[in-house]
């Protein structure tokens, strides 16, 4: 069983009479223990895959399970179950409750999920002096790395990240990408959305997302 799969996804997106398919015909899947780059250029349909298989958005034809469950067309509360259950998501902005600090943020992620816990994690990425920061007081890269905290805190057993390493630093780029190893080691199912070479260089398979269609080499 895949950890996650989503099977023949389409999203179409309706600005005025213009209409832009973002997604035609995805298929991918995730299994645990495993991380899948996800690269493509800009406006590619990156996002939008990562934000439908999260549950986040709805795709308009095709499906996705979780952990061997349906999670596409579900109703919004079961949706919002599973992804607590088994899905950790970092978006690539809008990660933190603006109202609350940073160890809130995480503790309200502990609270939802009802496992996990706050630990070493702000330490081991590098903001640990910034837990009873306001969101507002992080810099980019800062707040990636405490969204990708809120991401893990409870432990899940698929990570998607959208471009996780976007406002980062090397070393802190490297830092990232150990804390994903070892995540994966640990029998996480990773995804992420990168225009990082080396980030990409450190995945077991590399999918590549043109003009919302996957390219085979
Ligand atoms: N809410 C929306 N309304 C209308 N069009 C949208 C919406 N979200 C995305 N799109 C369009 O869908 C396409 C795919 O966008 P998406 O954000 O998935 O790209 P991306 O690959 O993540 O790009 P980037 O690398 O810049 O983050 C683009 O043409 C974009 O303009
Ligand atoms: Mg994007």
């Amino acid at each position: 069983m895949s950890a996650l799969r989503g099977h023949e996804l389409y999203r179409f997106f309706h600005v005025g009479d213009d209409e832009t398919p973002a997604l035609r015909g995805v298929d991918v899947q995730l299994e645990a223990g495993k991380m899948v780059a996800l690269v493509g250029p800009s406006g590619s349909g990156k996002s939008t895959l990562l934000a439908c298989l999260a549950g986040l958005d709805e795709p308009d034809g095709g499906h996705v399970d979780v952990m061997g469950e349906r999670l596409s067309r579900r109703p919004e509360a079961t949706r919002a179950r599973l992804r607590a259950r088994h899905i950790g998501m970092l978006m690539q902005s809008g990660n933190l409750f603006d109202h609350l600090t940073v160890s809130s943020n995480i503790a309200l992620q502990i609270e939802l999920s009802g496992k996990g816990e706050q630990g070493s994690l702000l330490q081991r990425l590098g903001i640990g002096e910034h837990g009873d920061a306001m969101p507002s007081q992080l810099s980019g890269g800062e707040a990636a790395r405490a969204g990708l905290a809120v991401a893990l805190a409870a432990d899940p057993d698929i990570l998607i990240c959208d471009e996780p390493t976007a406002e980062v630093d090397a070393d802190t780029e490297h830092r990232i990408l150990e804390f994903l190893d070892e995540r994966r080691r640990a029998g996480c199912a990773i995804l992420v959305a990168t225009h990082s070479a080396s980030l990409a260089q450190c995945a077991d398979r590399i999918l590549r997302i043109k003009d919302g269609r996957i390219v085979h080499d």
